[in-house]
């Protein structure tokens, strides 16, 4: 159990004390703790310093340090180290400055011992044939049990696409339900959307053809993380929603067509939106890596593309490589199809799940599904928000 003596953090996280310090030694200014778990961590006596949880660096209420790194002096070092009687990690200081306490699940926590677990689990990737169905969750157990919708939002995160089912079908639910994970982002479409068939269309979305695979939004500097839609009726024949999972075609594009991975990764090609009342442009690699390699995100719609202002060589490399990209997206290998019935929300990840349908019979019933963006960074704070919830450790 935590000891709600030890000294504050500078955060709301739960840092449970997992290993007892064996040795401290200093080293350079810098702190080393030996602790029982094997550890041998360092720690930079600036780090430590403006982390101080004491009430004249680190604001009691808001957990922010109130200091300016230039408030500490440059050559600060650790001198000394010792346990307090709370059980706090007590370090002494150079430069006549007094004494400071942290906590020692944090200081662990925070240590370096040569690994470092990403801020994101890795996703579970996956081809059609792998993944037949989204992860599908009963919806009034979900929206009733914190540990229901909990495991739809880790779902999500995971696989880049999750769905609730049998919801009931009223005014305002996806709303609701969206707003319990963080704040809408709007679009041009509006805070919410309709996918319903317009007489002056501003998207293919919103006419009763097939669609191809596709995330929405290429044409914003970041395209909107999550896309939730809500199936109120569906009663007309045709019209299944296609989804494919993109970083499984990117990696695998990797492993068996370095070249054509390569290029997607380095030629920008840049989106418009096709509206007579906006005039969205943004430009981006099909495939975005992170600093490790890893991949981040994808850009691709093949109907919101500009034409490419690249020399022929460029221009040649830029269509065999996005061909490739198309090729299995366009694979039903890769692809994960299912019917909309009324009262199933769907949610996905719009910037590495692929999305598309099946072209409807528009005179054969009618189809009512609504739409609403948010972003990812406010389903992975939902999802930490509730972990500290289900762990019954929530700090005020
Ligand atoms: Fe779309």
């Amino acid at each position: 159990m935590e000891n709600v003596d030890l000294p504050l953090t500078p955060d709301f996280e739960v840092w449970p004390v997992t290993a007892k310090t064996e040795r401290f030694l200093v080293q350079d200014g810098a702190l080393v703790v030996e602790w029982s778990d094997g550890a041998r961590c360092a720690y930079h006596p600036l780090l430590l310093a403006e982390n101080d949880p004491a009430g004249d660096v680190l604001h009691p209420l808001s957990r922010e340090t109130v200091l300016s790194p230039l408030d500490f002096p440059e050559e600060l070092k650790v001198v000394d180290a010792q346990i307090s009687e709370d059980g706090g990690i007590e370090v002494f200081w150079s430069h006549g400055r007094r004494g400071s306490r942290y906590h020692p699940g944090w200081l662990r926590g925070i240590g370096w011992s040569g690994v470092v677990e990403p801020l994101i689990p890795a996703p579970i990737l996956w081809r059609g044939r792998e993944l037949t169905e989204p992860p599908t969750f009963d919806g009034s157990q979900a929206l009733g049990d914190e540990t229901v919708f909990l495991s739809w939002l880790r779902a999500l995160r995971d696989y880049g696409v999750a769905r609730l089912e049998g919801l009931p079908v009223r005014d305002g639910l996806l709303m609701e339900t969206v707003e319990r994970i963080g704040p809408v982002r709007e679009s041009n479409f509006g805070r919410m959307y309709t996918l319903e068939i317009k007489d002056d269309p501003d998207s293919n979305a919103f006419t009763s053809s097939a669609l191809l695979q596709h995330i929405d939004m290429p044409t914003r500097e970041c395209p909107h993380g999550l896309q939730f839609l809500f199936c109120r009726e569906n009663t007309t024949s045709g019209g299944e929603g296609i989804y494919t999972d993109a970083c499984r075609i990117a990696e695998d594009l990797r492993e068996e067509e370095p070249e054509h991975f390569r290029a997607l990764c380095e030629i920008c090609w840049t989106y418009n939106n096709r509206s007579k009342r906006s005039g969205y442009k943004a430009s981006g690699p099909v495939v975005e890596l992170g600093t490790s390699g890893e991949i981040t995100a994808v850009r691709y719609n093949s109907w919101l593309r500009a034409p490419l202002v690249a020399a022929l060589e460029d221009q040649d490399r830029a269509y065999r490589s996005y061909r490739a990209f198309a090729r299995r997206a366009q694979d039903e290998a890769y692809q994960m199809k299912f019917a909309y019935r009324s009262g199933d929300l769907l949610a996905f990840d719009n910037r590495r799940v692929l999305h598309g349908r099946n072209g409807y019979d528009a005179q054969g019933g009618k189809r009512l599904i609504e739409g609403i963006y948010a972003d990812r960074d406010d389903l992975h704070s939902a999802i930490r928000t509730l972990e500290r919830h289900a762990t019954g450790r929530e700090k005020s």
